[in-house]
């Protein structure tokens, strides 16, 4: 594929990222956190039992939830520096970490639940289908997976640099300005799409998010 390049300057871009991630992700007064509980609310009720994996983790966002939940869960990401940070947030909590790439994820039909949160957009056009593959060769009989993400909406803009084939500027405090990947999904087309890829879909819009659950 000829998008390495690109996912491995989005990976660069986020463990460059990790230290300035939540306040920048989650500023004081986020105007969106009321969105974001709702999507919280979802996964409570999804209820992300049994051997929980979750891919793409960062700084631990979701991974103290999910770990309540779950009676076993592994959090995953290609950032070690992202990783350290969650690990340092959930010291009493039995994660295990482990640095891998997401399309890397070896099939292991080994949980019964997959999450992700704010990766599905960071997978380029050309590698949805196979991205969606890695999640199906994780999943146990029977699993589930619930993600959430940034849909398409009016409330802030990307510096596109290619917005047809979903990529962006990312500038960083440092000075520094990196490439990554954004493809901001409407909820209807994200759940008609994986609907052709044979899976039983659902996906809600949340502001300007939408979550969604999937099973096969
Ligand atoms: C927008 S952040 C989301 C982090 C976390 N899930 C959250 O909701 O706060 C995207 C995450 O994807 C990770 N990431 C980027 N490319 C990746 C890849 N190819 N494989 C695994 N993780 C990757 C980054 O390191 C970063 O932690």
């Amino acid at each position: 594929m000829t998008d390495r390049a690109l996912l491995d300057e989005q990976i660069a871009y986020y463990r460059a990222r990790a230290a300035e991630y939540d306040v920048t992700s989650m500023p004081e007064g986020d105007p969106y956190a009321a969105h974001g509980n709702a999507v919280r609310e979802a996964l409570r009720a999804f209820e992300p039992r049994g051997r929980v994996l979750e891919i793409a983790a960062g700084t631990g966002q979701w991974t103290g939830l999910l770990a309540e939940l779950a009676d076993e869960l592994v959090a995953t990401d290609a950032s070690p520096e992202m990783l350290e940070i969650n690990r340092a947030k959930h010291p009493d909590r039995d994660v295990r970490y482990e640095v891998v790439d997401a399309f890397g994820l070896a099939p292991s039909h080994a949980f019964d639940a997959v999450f992700f949160g704010f990766f599905l957009s960071h997978v380029p056009p050309g590698r949805f289908d196979a991205f969606w593959g890695v999640v199906d060769g994780l999943l146990a009989p029977g699993g589930r997976v619930f993600f959430v993400d940034e849909g398409r909406h009016f409330e802030w803009r990307e510096d596109w640099i290619d917005e047809a084939a979903g990529i962006v500027r990312r500038p960083l405090a440092d000075g520094t300005v990196h490439r990554a990947v954004k493809v901001l999904w409407r909820p209807a087309d994200l759940e008609a799409r994986l609907t052709e890829l044979g899976w039983d879909a659902s996906v809600h819009s949340e502001g300007p998010f939408y979550w969604g659950t999937v099973s096969s």
